[in-house]
C-alpha cells in the first residue's frame, strides 16, 4: 500500500521515489521498486507533447472505472472509491521530434482490490524496443504485455 505516486517522464509510475529510468532494463528487473509502465519508452517532451495526471474520490469518473471493472471482471460487484489518471499526450520519443505518442494508464482502488487499465491513443513506430506491464520490488510478480 503506498500513499504517493510519481508520474515519471519516461512512461511509468513509481511510489516510493521518482525514476528517470526509461528502457535499459527489461521486466522482470528484479529491482528495489514497484513500477506500472503503461509504455516505458524514453520521452522528451520539450520536444512535444504534455504530460498530465488527476486523482479522483467522486464524479464521472469512478462511475466509468466502476463499469470497466465489472464489465471486465464480472461477478466482482466491484465499487471504485479512488482513480488515479496519468495521461502521456501527444509525446515525443527522445532524438525524434515529429513522433506523437500517446497512452494512459488508470489506477482504480476499491473494496479492498486495486486494478490497472492501461489505453493506448497513436503511438509512433518505436526506434528503440519498449515494454508495457509491471513488475514489482524483487519480481516478486510481473506482467509484460506481450509484442
Ligand atoms: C499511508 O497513510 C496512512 C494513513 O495516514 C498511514 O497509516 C500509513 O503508514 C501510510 N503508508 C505509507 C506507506 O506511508
Ligand atoms: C535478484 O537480486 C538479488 C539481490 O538483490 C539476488 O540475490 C537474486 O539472485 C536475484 N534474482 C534473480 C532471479 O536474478
Ligand atoms: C528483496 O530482496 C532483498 C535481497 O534478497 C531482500 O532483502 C528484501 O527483503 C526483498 N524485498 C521484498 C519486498 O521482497
Amino acid at each position: 500500500m503506498y500513499n504517493r505516486t510519481y508520474v515519471n517522464n519516461n512512461g511509468h509510475l513509481t511510489f516510493n521515489q521518482p525514476s528517470s529510468q526509461f528502457i535499459s532494463l527489461y521486466f522482470p528487473i528484479n529491482g528495489s521498486e514497484d513500477i506500472i509502465a503503461p509504455l516505458l519508452i524514453d520521452v522528451d517532451v520539450s520536444i512535444n507533447g504534455i504530460i498530465s495526471y488527476q486523482q479522483y474520490s467522486t464524479g464521472s469518473v469512478l462511475t466509468r472505472a466502476t463499469r470497466d471493472i465489472n464489465q471486465y471482471f464480472p461477478g466482482l460487484s466491484f465499487t471504485a472509491k479512488c482513480v488515479l489518471v496519468a495521461t502521456w499526450d501527444r509525446v515525443a520519443y527522445f532524438y525524434h521530434s515529429g513522433t506523437e505518442t500517446s497512452f494512459q494508464v488508470v489506477l482504480i482502488s476499491g473494496s479492498d482490490l486495486s486494478f490497472i487499465l492501461m489505453n493506448y491513443g497513436d503511438c509512433a513506430v518505436g526506434y528503440n524496443n519498449v515494454q508495457a506491464g509491471y513488475d514489482t520490488i524483487n519480481s516478486t510478480a510481473y506482467f509484460k504485455i506481450p509484442g
